[in-house]
């Protein structure tokens, strides 16, 4: 393994246990972040081609998006096997040469884990399959018999939560449990071996140098599947208290404090995020030190560019962190939610209610055709840049998604043809699916799919990345891009301790907050300009003149 001296201005990989605390995260989706081969799919060398840029943009750490051999059914998220790397995206070595190059520019890595479910093109699945009813292979997973004539109705009407039954029949008339997709079976985690097997998995990249873990579904790898099964309407009726037969048992911190143990033999103790979407009463229980230790706060994806929902929202995480001893997290973007600068552009009209923007509206997001674009793209750009450094200023830990320091907005217009995402073939018309947030990256303005490979890209990317590309913003002071690297290298020199002191900005629109040693952030989230706050002005998220605060617009100031 070789450690090339790092070319761009670097920060020491810090020792401190508790490094995660407030660190900044930037999820990279692999295929889609740099194609080094030519095969229209990004790929480990690619990353690692593009640590320089990472450690001038001045991220902490990577959570990598999983990169195992699959079948991409789901994206990745369906691991043929936990312990390799993908050979359309490269080797172990490019793995050992990716981690000691993040290490060597102060970066630390974060890999995800899939526990609930593996690929049918598992080796345990494919034993399974030829094992027959019965057998240990089966066990291994959550095989039952079929109810009605000859057992040709599924053991129950419960449904994927990609749509459609979550039972598939084999060949020989049994039938298997599948939360997501059919080619994601879920394990059985009743299983002894099941559980080695993922403390194996666990020690096999922690050894090769990973910092931390982010738990897919992390709440739901326990079940009680105690004849006989309940009903779909049934399993509503029941409380989410720990005791749901599926979803969030109190039985699965017994997995994770195995796990605590694993994590706390290295030095410093690896680190474990749960991605785990439950009642927030619950989500202490998978935070604490004695179980994943931090877990994703996801009520920003839900909330709209609104002051009293931003400050509830901060109030509330960080009384929850408190709660657990640990520090939050905020996301604006990820992997499966459309991007912020899009949903800040939509009209409230178009979101659902949840908060979300309903998805159906496809193409006519970004190509309206008429005179007035549904979708609102200088203003979707605009309170993106505010929300973000809102949320920079903030105690805790932010993740960020890749391409949302350009400013990204998502792609729309996708062909149906061109499409991948299983929630998009399961709920045909319904659901979009999550395809418009992963199409790869614009690293240049000109050239093969704009930077990301000699060779197109896997998704299609449309002709106005052209504007978003790197190359275009990189010395640009207006850009979004610079604007982050701003942002991120005030922060490191800024972030002390976890204190927050709300400030009474005198208006509704306006919220303010105060961090040690005089770190004042303030954002204007309404349509008319306030007045600037004193203090030596920082950052802005937009252009001041005079000693106006310009709407939908986020200051960062030091006050003496
Ligand atoms: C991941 C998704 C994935 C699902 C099933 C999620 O929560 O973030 O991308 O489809 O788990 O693994």
């Amino acid at each position: 393994m070789t450690t090339a001296a790092p070319s761009v201005q670097t920060r020491e990989l810090s020792d401190a246990p508790d490094w995660w605390r407030q660190a900044v995260v930037y999820q990279v989706y692999p295929r889609s972040f740099a194609d080094t081969d030519g095969d229209g799919l990004g790929d480990i060398k690619g990353i690692t081609s593009r640590v320089p840029y990472l450690a001038e943009l001045g991220v902490d750490a990577i959570w990598l998006s999983p990169f195992y051999p699959s079948d991409l059914a789901d994206g990745g998220y369906d691991v043929a096997d936990y312990r390799d790397v993908d050979p359309k995206l490269g080797t172990l070595a490019d793995m050992d040469e990716l981690i000691a190059q993040l290490h060597a520019h102060g970066i630390r890595i974060v890999v995800d884990i899939v526990p609930n479910h593996t690929s049918d093109k598992h080796v345990w699945f494919q034993e399974a399959l030829a094992a027959g009813r019965g057998s240990a292979a089966r066990e291994r997973y959550i095989f039952r018999e079929g109810t009605g004539v000859d057992g040709a109705e599924p053991p129950t009407d419960w449904e994927s939560l990609f749509g459609g039954s979550a039972w598939e029949r084999v060949d020989d008339g049994q039938w298997y449990l599948h939360n997501f997709d059919v080619s994601q079976p879920d394990l059985n985690w009743d299983n002894r071996e099941v559980r080695d097997d993922f403390l194996t998995t666990l020690r096999f990249w922690s050894d090769r140098g990973v910092d931390g873990f982010r738990i897919d579904v992390a709440h739901m790898l326990t079940k009680d599947l105690t004849e006989p099964l309940p009903s779909r309407a049934q399993l509503e009726a029941l409380p989410f208290d720990g005791t749901h037969p599926l979803i969030d048992r109190d039985d699965v911190h017994e997995v994770y404090a195995e796990w605590r143990e694993v994590f706390n033999s290295y030095d410093p103790p690896r680190t474990a995020v749960a991605e785990a979407w439950v009642h927030p009463s619950r989500v202490p229980l998978y935070a604490s030190a004695e179980s994943l230790g931090q877990a994703f706060n996801f009520d920003l994806l839900e909330a709209d560019f609104d002051p009293a929902q931003f400050r509830r929202i901060v109030a509330d995480n960080l009384a929850l962190a408190a709660e657990s001893g640990s520090s939050t997290t905020w996301v604006l973007s990820n992997h499966d939610v459309v991007r912020h600068a899009t949903r800040y552009g939509l009209p409230d009209a178009e979101r659902g209610a949840d908060g979300r923007p309903t998805r159906k509206h496809g193409n006519e997001w970004l190509l309206s055709g008429g005179e007035t674009p549904v979708l609102d793209t200088a203003r979707g750009e605009r309170r993106a840049r505010a929300a973000a450094t809102f949320v920079l200023g903030l105690p805790g830990s932010a993740y960020l998604y890749q391409g949302e320091e350009l400013g990204l907005h998502e792609v729309a217009e996708i062909p149906d043809a061109d499409r991948q995402d299983p929630t998009f073939f399961r709920s045909p018309g319904i659901d979009q699916g999550r395809d418009g947030c992963r199409v790869p990256l614009p690293w240049t303005a000109e050239g093969s799919a704009f930077g990301f490979g000699a060779k197109g890209a896997h998704l299609p990317q449309p002709a106005w990345f052209s504007a978003y590309a790197v190359d275009r913003q990189d010395g640009d002071p207006a850009s979004t891009l610079s604007l982050y690297r701003r942002a991120l290298d005030l922060r490191h020199e800024l972030q002390t301790d976890e204190q927050l002191q709300w400030i009474d900005a005198g208006r509704d629109d306006v919220v303010a907050f105060e961090r040690p040693n005089g770190w004042t952030v303030v954002t204007n989230f309404g349509t008319e300009s306030a007045p600037l706050p004193a203090g030596e002005v920082l950052l802005s998220s937009a252009e001041l003149t005079g000693d106006a605060l310009p709407a939908e617009t986020t200051v960062w100031l030091r006050r003496s």
